[in-house]
């Protein structure tokens, strides 16, 4: 499918509130799968991603039903599906349920095999293959890539220090640490997402964490809580970077989730020269969330540093949207982790960009990108749903109509993103192609 964006004719107005975060409704179902009892899943996101992780689940035993937008799952005992568990594009599911099921009990003497679609197919396995090897799992792949063959067997703690920060790998190794004997430690070189060690004590898990480590004692059993997932910020980034680039916008953005492990955009933001005003409406040990309001301005070139590329990790695609207009140059470095992400975001992004008329240079960890007109012109997510939206909200600034081939990959996160943006005034159109 193509996405048609029309340069914006007039300002974008109203209130926003951010579907689910992915983060959360994928740990979510995972945990809701493998705990004892019912777990309330509220606000969940509906997408092509998290419905793959909570299919998983459902085929390896647990109870889902939904009611009035509330997911119920009934969970604690699995049992081996019958054919594969179909993870999508999602990488977040694939390597989380790895983990989680590596030492399963219930699983043991079970073959499974978890599969993606290309894309997820050609990501790296390996860097949770060998701490969970470590542990004593039976986990194949293909080259250190998806399928991953999984023959659950009784695993031990270790402690492993993590080679980047990756809140994936880190919550792989805890959910197997819930059925390994002894402790399980995740030390990493910079901070990563912590959704997954604020979430594991609301169902009832024991852990100690903070300071890039964290340590669970096992075997520990989960049991069922009432989950409320936030807003994506990562979903909401792309309504704050188009509030921001067309002039004269007053959109108010509610209940977004504001972890500080994930607003590394807002920070990045500010120093492009954005006022980001945040008014916190909940905050402490769970998920803090609250409303955000931004003034579009003149946005200016920043040299980006590394220990910023984790909390923002997901905001790469649209911080180089806007840097494609902001004054001077942005300088991106220590990214690389960006070309093992739903496409090579690096690579993806300049050549798109350029096709656009922006200035780009592409390095092997970054890009240096010159603000600047942007031209009308036809480009393509290349299956990358936060490269589709990227391009989309670039467009509401370009000289002339950009459309975007591939654009329904945007349904991987973010269903409602046209619907969303056009209730805001946006113009933009599907058409078949
Ligand atoms: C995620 C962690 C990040 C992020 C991904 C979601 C998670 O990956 O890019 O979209 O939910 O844990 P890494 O932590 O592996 O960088």
């Amino acid at each position: 499918m193509r996405l048609k964006i029309q340069p914006a004719r007039t300002p974008l107005s109203g209130t926003y509130r951010p579907p689910g975060d992915k983060s959360v409704s994928h740990r979510a179902a995972i945990f809701g799968g493998l705990a004892e009892g019912e777990t309330e899943i509220h606000g969940f996101l509906d997408s092509a991603d998290t419905r793959a992780t909570l299919e998983a689940m459902r085929v390896l035993g647990a109870d889902v039903s939904q009611s009035g937008g509330v997911i119920l799952m009934r969970g604690g005992q699995l049992r081996a599906p019958a054919g594969d568990l179909d993870l999508g594009n999602s990488g977040t599911g694939m390597r989380l349920l790895a983990g989680a099921l590596a030492g399963r009990p219930d699983l043991s003497g079970a073959s499974l095999r978890l599969v993606g679609d290309e894309s997820l197919s050609t990501r790296p396995m390996g860097r949770i293959i060998e701490p969970l090897r470590a542990m004593g799992a039976d986990i194949d792949s293909v080259d250190g890539h998806a399928p991953l063959t999984l023959r659950p067997r009784a695993l031990r703690g270790i402690r492993y220090e993590q080679p980047m920060a990756s809140a994936q790998v880190k919550s792989a190794l805890l959910l197997a640490g819930l059925s390994a004997e002894g402790a399980t430690e995740v030390v990493e070189p910079g901070i990563s997402r912590d959704h997954t060690e604020r979430m594991l004590p609301a169902f009832g898990a024991q852990l100690l964490w903070g300071d890039c480590q964290c340590r669970l004692d096992g075997p520990q059993k989960l049991q069922g809580t009432v989950c409320r997932v936030p807003g994506d910020l990562s979903s909401a980034a792309f309504v704050l970077a188009a509030t921001l680039l067309v002039d004269g916008s007053t959109v108010e953005l509610i209940e977004v989730g504001l972890n500080p492990t994930r607003d590394g955009v807002l920070r990045i933001l500010e120093a492009m020269g954005a006022s980001v005003e945040r008014t916190m409406v909940s905050s402490g040990e769970g998920e803090p969330a609250g409303h955000l309001r931004v003034r579009p301005g003149n946005l200016r070139g920043v040299d980006i540093e590394s220990e910023w590329v984790p909390l923002a990790i997901d905001e790469f695609p649209v911080l180089m949207a806007l840097a494609a207009r902001a004054a001077g140059t942005t300088r991106i470095r220590g990214a690389e982790e960006l070309r093992v992400k739903e496409s090579d975001r690096l690579a993806v992004m300049c050549r798109e960009l350029s096709k656009l008329g922006v200035q780009v240079r592409e390095y092997p960890d970054g890009a240096d990108i010159a603000g600047g007109p942007v031209r009308g012109g036809r480009v393509d997510s290349h299956g990358d749903h936060r490269i589709a939206m990227s391009l989309a909200v670039l467009g509401l600034v370009a000289e002339a109509p950009v459309e975007i081939e591939n654009a329904q990959w945007i349904r991987t996160s973010y269903p409602g993103f046209v619907d969303d943006m056009r209730a805001l005034g946006a113009e933009m159109e599907w058409s078949s192609g």
